[in-house]
């Protein structure tokens, strides 16, 4: 598997708005992603819904954070964690998007403001992709605030795709 652009985490972490902060998540905070993880509506979301046990996601975030493919990052606002945010280069090329807000935080505009911001973030030039399951209407909002429209149906997967621009962000 190709690792992901080096240069895509210094963006995250310098060109955060002042509203949002993201970092890099580490394992401390282990206990937090399973709670996230484990919450009825994101297993209910989830392609696999089972529940998780505390020593496999302890092994599934320390292979996570040992993989160049894949950023898992913690978007903060005051020092409160919001919500987790991976991004997971492709064989085929693109960077695959995926996201939870933390339940209490949620309906709250704050998944529309990371979308927003993570839309603006990553280069024009990538091509960005995201599949929401069938019957999660507030994850189709948000993958188009990032700029990512509807590409194609497989089963109850939808899949959502930002084409690359020749353009820069800053155009
Ligand atoms: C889905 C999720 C990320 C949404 O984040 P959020 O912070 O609650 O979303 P927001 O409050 O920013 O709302 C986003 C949009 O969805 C709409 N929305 C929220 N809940 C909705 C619902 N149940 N049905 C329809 N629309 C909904 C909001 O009105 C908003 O639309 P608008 O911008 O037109 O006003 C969050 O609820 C979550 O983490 N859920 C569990 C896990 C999950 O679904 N992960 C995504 C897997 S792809």
């Amino acid at each position: 598997m190709n690792p992901l652009p080096k240069h895509l985490e210094e963006l995250f972490f310098s060109r955060s708005n002042t509203k949002l902060s993201f970092r890099k998540a580490e394992m401390k905070d282990a206990a937090w992603l399973l709670s996230l993880r484990n919450d009825p509506e994101t297993r209910k979301q989830s392609i696999s819904p089972e529940e998780i046990a505390p020593d496999k996601h302890h092994q599934w975030l320390k292979n996570t954070l040992n993989n160049p493919s894949r950023l898992l990052l913690i978007a903060s606002m005051a020092n409160e964690d919001l919500a987790s945010f991976r991004l997971d280069q492709r064989p085929d090329g693109s960077i695959e998007l995926s996201w939870t807000v933390a339940p209490k935080f949620r309906g709250k505009g704050i998944g529309s403001l990371l979308l927003t911001t993570v839309g603006a973030i990553l280069p024009k030039q990538l091509e960005l992709c995201a599949c929401v399951l069938q019957g999660n209407p507030a994850s189709l909002k948000l993958a188009q605030k990032a700029g990512l429209s509807l590409h194609r149906k497989e089963g109850k997967l939808i899949w959502l795709k930002r084409e690359p621009s020749p353009f820069s962000n800053d155009a």
